[in-house]
């Protein structure tokens, strides 16, 4: 723990008794605590009660907000201020999913022209009028791109599948290793299939050779350059590189620096969601964010839930020491919502410094992990139940099912909060040797069975819970996230819109791969790079 001014000395001693005191005495002294803690945004619940929290302490955390001046840097956002310091650029992207009215006229009509092209698109595609250069129906659309340009569309595209307005068949392809593109081009027909090349800046190295190779294949089967137009489209914010790859200007969607790449999938970048699910269902997807900004902007910080949500975080972060976060989602049309948000929220605030440049000196963003449905309930809990590590978890989960069979959704619902319980209340000792007893194991061996067996409890976790996937709850969902995320950066006092850590990476990649083309110049890289070059080089045939 660190001395600095976000440390309270009150919340660090509320930390030891809460801890001390435990959550199961914590649900005994108070049996309204469900009812205490817990908060909702139009029919998105969230029970934050089984966390190492009660009046008091939450009280504090509370203070912290208000000594950042969350509103107001809140209201700087919303109002397209240029929040990204270190790029100088306004952080808009609640402006895509806002009513027209209630953002500047400026960019209100560049917003409406774009999403219109992409209904009109979407609508051809769903009435079967979108062809290819031979007259026949696409049946398949393939998007090309990485990171935010890749894994916003493709998790939304997977989570809505029960939406999906007809039957096209939707393929990300992001990585540079050629398996990804080759086996996808093996499952394509160049006279129905659909690209789409999604790149913020159109210079990404694996988005570029991806879709060169989806071009290359294209122009095999079809050699007439003119038949591209059919067949390719491209979303970015340069146009001109996009043209340059042979992008007909009709097929040439824009976007704007002012939304950053992993807060993309409100734009054009998130065309093959509306292409999937169509204009209907895609305004019901930004309604459910819209509806969470206005939750964000107006809802008192005790009953907001990306403010609450960001304030258990820092808590267990920087008061607890835990370095991990875990997201369950018990639903499967989840199953694509923890890689996503790993971006969302490590890339956003995975920083060291401060908005001014200084070192920090406390933890900010925690290491995001986590997976899908009960399968993780025989993978990784056993770590979080009986582990050495302090694992806060956010389970995700609906009351009803987008495929109901039999009462299966109560069994996953039981088990989401069978899990939940048990982190929370353990099993004492005494319990486990009653039992041991009871079964007619005494004595040492009873002892010794039930110091293995015994689980701690006092693990805090928070439960969403929805009625239905729906359009409308996914775009809730990802609209909290966003804002648990910026909320946290303002705590921290650092820039969750850059990523000049991914920037190094993505430079250095380009010197090694002009080295692997001609190793002559190896002997200016370090001995392990050199080393694995060499392999490389020896092993190519
Ligand atoms: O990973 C870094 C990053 O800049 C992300 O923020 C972005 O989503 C991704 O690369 C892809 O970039 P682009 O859309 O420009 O190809």
């Amino acid at each position: 723990m660190s001395n600095t001014a976000f440390i309270k000395p009150a919340l660090a001693e509320h930390k030891a008794r809460l801890l001390e005191e435990g959550l199961q005495t914590l649900f005994a002294k108070d049996t309204n605590r469900f009812e205490q803690f817990s908060a909702q945004c139009n029919g998105l619940l969230l029970d934050y009660s089984k966390n190492l929290i009660d009046e008091d302490s939450f009280a504090q955390l509370l203070d912290l907000a208000e000594k950042a001046d969350l509103r107001k840097k809140v209201e700087a956002m919303f109002k397209g201020e240029p929040i990204n310091n270190t790029e100088k650029r306004q952080v808009l992207h609640t402006a895509l999913r806002a009513n027209p009215n209630d953002i500047s006229n400026a960019i209100a009509e560049d917003i409406t022209t774009a999403k219109n092209r992409i209904y009109e698109l979407s609508d051809k595609l769903s009435s079967g009028k979108l062809k290819g250069h031979t007259g026949k129906q696409i049946d398949t659309v393939v998007n090309i791109g990485v990171g935010g340009s890749d894994l916003g569309p493709y998790m939304a595209v997977e989570a809505l599948t029960a939406y999906h307005a007809q039957d096209t068949r939707f393929v990300f392809v992001s990585n540079i290793d050629p398996v990804h593109i080759s086996r996808t081009l093996k499952s394509c027909d160049p006279e129905t299939t659909l690209f789409i090349i999604c790149s913020k800046t159109f210079t990404t190295l694996e988005t570029l050779a991806n879709a060169n190779a989806a071009r290359d294949w294209f122009l095999t089967h079809q050699p007439d350059e003119a038949a591209i137009g059919a067949h390719f489209l491209a979303v970015s914010t340069n146009l001109e590189a996009a043209a340059k790859f042979g992008i007909p200007e009709q097929n040439l969607y824009p976007m704007w620096d002012w939304v950053g790449g992993r807060y993309s999938l409100w734009s054009a970048i998130g065309i093959t969601i509306a292409l999937a699910i169509g204009k209907q269902q895609f305004e019901s997807f930004l309604s459910g964010a819209r509806e969470m900004d206005q939750h964000f902007r107006q809802a008192d910080f005790k009953a907001n839930l990306p403010v609450i949500m960001a304030l258990l975080g820092i808590w267990y972060s920087d008061y607890f020491g835990a370095q991990t976060q875990a997201l369950i989602c018990y639903d499967q049309n989840l199953s694509q919502f923890p890689a996503y948000l790993q971006q969302l929220d490590m890339e956003s605030n995975g920083k060291s410094v401060k908005k001014n440049g200084q070192a920090v000196d406390y933890a900010t963003g925690a290491i995001l992990w986590g997976g899908v449905g009960t399968n993780t309930q025989h993978s990784f809990h056993q770590l979080i139940h009986q582990g050495t590590h302090l694992i806060p978890v956010d389970f995700i989960v609906g009351t009803r099912s987008t495929d109901p069979i039999s009462d299966q959704q109560a069994a996953l619902f039981s088990n989401c909060l069978a899990q939940s319980q048990a982190m929370m209340q353990g099993r004492s000792k005494s319990s486990l040797i009653e039992e041991l007893n009871d079964q007619g194991v005494e004595g040492v061996d009873a002892t010794f069975l039930a110091d293995h067996r015994y689980v701690e409890g006092n693990k805090p976790s928070n439960t969403l819970v929805y009625e239905k996937l729906t359009p409308y709850v996914l775009g809730q969902l990802i609209a909290l996230y966003e804002h648990k995320i910026f909320a946290q950066s303002v705590l921290w006092d650092i820039n969750a819109f850059d990523q000049w850590g991914v920037e190094l990476g993505k430079q250095l990649s380009k010197q090694i791969t002009s080295v692997l083309h001609d190793p002559g110049k190896a002997d200016q890289q370090d001995s392990s790079t050199r080393g694995l070059i060499e392999f490389f080089s020896r092993h190519q045939k």
